[in-house]
């Protein structure tokens, strides 16, 4: 039976009453509120779970000094330094700072240089845009769950004077219908397949972008002792082969990247 909606007010109430998850959108709060609550049928112990999902997809993610992130920015000298410096003091970001200077390069030579970025599942990707070499006047449109993160990063874009935009979308809801040149979907999907099985066809069957960048975290592989199992990418091939999308594989040091051109 679907939860009455005073009882998913309840639970949402109860969540944005907590320091981690107070800045997650309401639509993500309520999406896993009603979840939790058709399982559990009872508030206190709906709560409970919909904050041990949040923290294993969102909360494990969450960088916490905005402010301080942009103050070391307005005053950096050396951008690319100060950004580095800031994905590497970060679990969630180390990984790719380690790859950045080379990511970019490589995937853009396969892809070409886009005009225009949809970046899903954000996090701190956009601070890697000096690494992209955009051409002037590209576009780029970030979306992620986390109000407080989306509202630095459209400061960031200010401060780079770029065409840029953040905005929440919760990608188990709604796929945002922005057109772009190309997408990137960089360490999202495993949290969303392990939300709902199933969401990967979907998120990518809706995304309006010829070309999709996804990557995968190696330590989740199982390749560097680990949860994620291989069978992750096997799902990702195979929704890539039943709808003939030809992909390509590369194996960076910390993550496994597909490029993935929608015909
Ligand atoms: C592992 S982090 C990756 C962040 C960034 N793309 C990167 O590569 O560093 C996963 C991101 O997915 C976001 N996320 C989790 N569930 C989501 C959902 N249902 N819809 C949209 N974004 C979601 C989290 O807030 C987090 O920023």
């Amino acid at each position: 039976m679907k939860p009455q909606k005073a009882d998913i007010d309840k639970v949402v109430k109860k969540l944005k009453q907590t320091k981690h998850y107070k800045h997650v959108c309401e639509e993500t709060l309520a999406r896993i509120a009603t979840k939790e609550l058709e399982k559990y049928k009872d508030i206190k112990l709906a709560v409970k779970e919909s904050k041990e999902v949040l923290w294993k997809n969102y909360g494990a993610f969450r960088y916490k000094d905005y402010k301080n992130m942009l103050d070391k920015l307005k005053a950096s000298k050396n951008l690319k330094d100060t950004i580095k410096g800031i994905l590497l003091g970060h679990e969630s970001t180390k990984e790719h700072a380690q790859i950045v200077d080379e990511f970019y390069k490589k995937v853009f030579k396969i892809t070409g240089t886009p005009k225009s970025v949809l970046d899903l599942g954000a996090g701190l990707t956009p601070l890697t845009i000096p690494w992209m070499n955009l051409p002037k006047g590209a576009k780029y449109r970030a979306y992620d769950i986390d109000i407080e993160e989306l509202a630095f990063l459209n400061e960031f874009f200010k401060l780079l004077k770029i065409d840029g935009q953040a905005d929440t979308a919760d990608l188990l809801c709604k796929v945002p219908k922005d057109k772009a040149d190309l997408a990137l979907l960089l360490k999202v999907l495993p949290p969303l397949e392990w939300q709902e099985k199933g969401s990967i066809k979907r998120v990518l069957e809706n995304i309006n972008a010829p070309t999709i960048i996804v990557t995968i975290p190696i330590k989740f592989l199982g390749l560097k002792g680990t949860t994620m199992p291989k069978s992750f990418e096997e799902t990702l091939q195979k929704i890539c082969e039943n709808k003939n999308w030809p992909f390509q594989r590369i194996e960076f040091e910390t993550e496994i990247t597909y490029i993935i051109k929608k015909k």
